[in-house]
């Protein structure tokens, strides 16, 4: 269902800020928090004592404590005192390796053993004084898998999200689906059309007039387990499209964490990084706005399809050319999932 020898977003770091956090990850119950050294720590989220969860707690000192009964947590999961009580044989619970990158915490819910912090994605634009971020996180109720479809396919814009993104030359432009190791990679380009809303205003951000025909690209990058980066922007048409200089263009890279909960549910961190106008915040504010607009529009069409697809369990669904990305990304998925059964 999803491989767990990996690492995923599991949070931001301001949630976890002075107080503990409890998640559920991959089937996992875990509870984040920052220990001693304000180092991020994870534990499972059962209290040994008479299994409250650790989330309901407090921290004191970068100690974690229950807050049923006062037991003091390890950040390696073992019991360190309880109020009045002999506590050191009480048995230990399960930690998880935990890191601080790139402005998120990724949690590892497989063999700690194997938890290697070189293995994270580097991402280009983070921690970089030349991109400003924005973003957020929505719980959505369905499969991880039905949301890396829909970013692996962005036909579904001219419907979903008609009066942002969306417009009809997106149907009509030819999508190409191709696979690089364990990269999966669809890509559409379409020239010489006028810009949707959404990207008009990023034009007029950029400086760059609204009102004239576009060169408009949409390059969607999938890696295991569940990331999709979107290289997205538009740029004044027969400048070069996608290669345009910047004084041409408005350019972006939409970011997509998609972390499971549970088979029918996930954390989706959204996002979207760009390298013009970095230092002016209240573009990133309303950008954020927007898309996080946009995205609400998916969480409703995908949370119906999963209610559907849950009602109907025997039904054959139709596999298109569109489909491709989708269906190459959960073969990487499964590659891996056949990988992880053999260890
Ligand atoms: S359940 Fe945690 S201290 Fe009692
Ligand atoms: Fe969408």
């Amino acid at each position: 269902m999803y491989p767990k020898n990996t690492w995923y977003v599991a949070c931001t770091p301001d949630e976890i800020d002075g107080r503990p956090l409890g998640r559920q990850i991959c089937g996992e119950k875990i509870v984040f928090y920052r220990g001693a050294d304000g180092k991020p720590a994870a534990v499972e989220d059962f209290c040994p004592h008479r299994g409250a969860p650790l989330s309901l707690g407090f921290v004191r000192d970068g100690q974690l404590v229950c807050g049923y009964h006062g037991l003091e947590m390890g950040c390696e999961g073992k019991v360190l005192s309880m109020p009045g009580q002999r506590v050191r044989g009480f048995p230990c619970i399960r930690s998880y390796p935990v890191e601080q990158r790139y402005g998120f915490i990724w949690v590892w819910t497989g063999e700690s053993e194997l938890a290697d912090p070189a293995l994270i994605h580097h991402l280009e634009w983070a921690d970089n004084p030349e991109w400003a971020y924005g973003g957020g996180l929505y719980h959505i109720q369905c499969d991880y898998r039905l949301m890396i479809d829909n970013l692996m396919d962005l036909t579904h814009e001219t419907y979903v999200h008609a009066s942002s993104i969306g417009q009809k030359e997106i149907d009509e432009a030819a999508v190409h689906t191709r696979v690089e190791g364990e990269q999966v990679i669809t890509s559409r380009y379409m020239e010489n059309i006028m810009a949707p809303p959404f990207w008009r205003a990023a034009l007029r951000a950029n400086g760059l007039a609204d009102d004239v025909p576009v060169d408009r690209w949409q390059i969607c990058r999938f890696t295991p387990p569940s990331h999709v980066l979107i290289e997205v922007g538009v740029a004044h048409a027969g400048k070069g499209g996608y290669d345009a200089a910047p004084e041409h263009k408005a350019a972006s890279i939409v970011v997509d964490f998609i972390t499971p909960e549970s088979a029918t549910s996930h954390w989706y961190f959204w996002g979207m990084a760009r390298n013009f106008k970095p230092e002016d915040q209240e573009l990133t504010a309303t950008i954020r706005t927007g898309q996080g607009k946009i995205f609400g529009e998916d969480q409703e069409m995908l949370e119906l399809q999963q209610a559907n697809l849950l009602r109907h369990p025997e039904r054959k669904l139709l596999m298109l050319n569109i489909d491709a990305g989708g269906v190459q990304s959960r073969r990487v998925i499964d590659q891996w999932l056949q990988q992880e059964r053999k260890v």
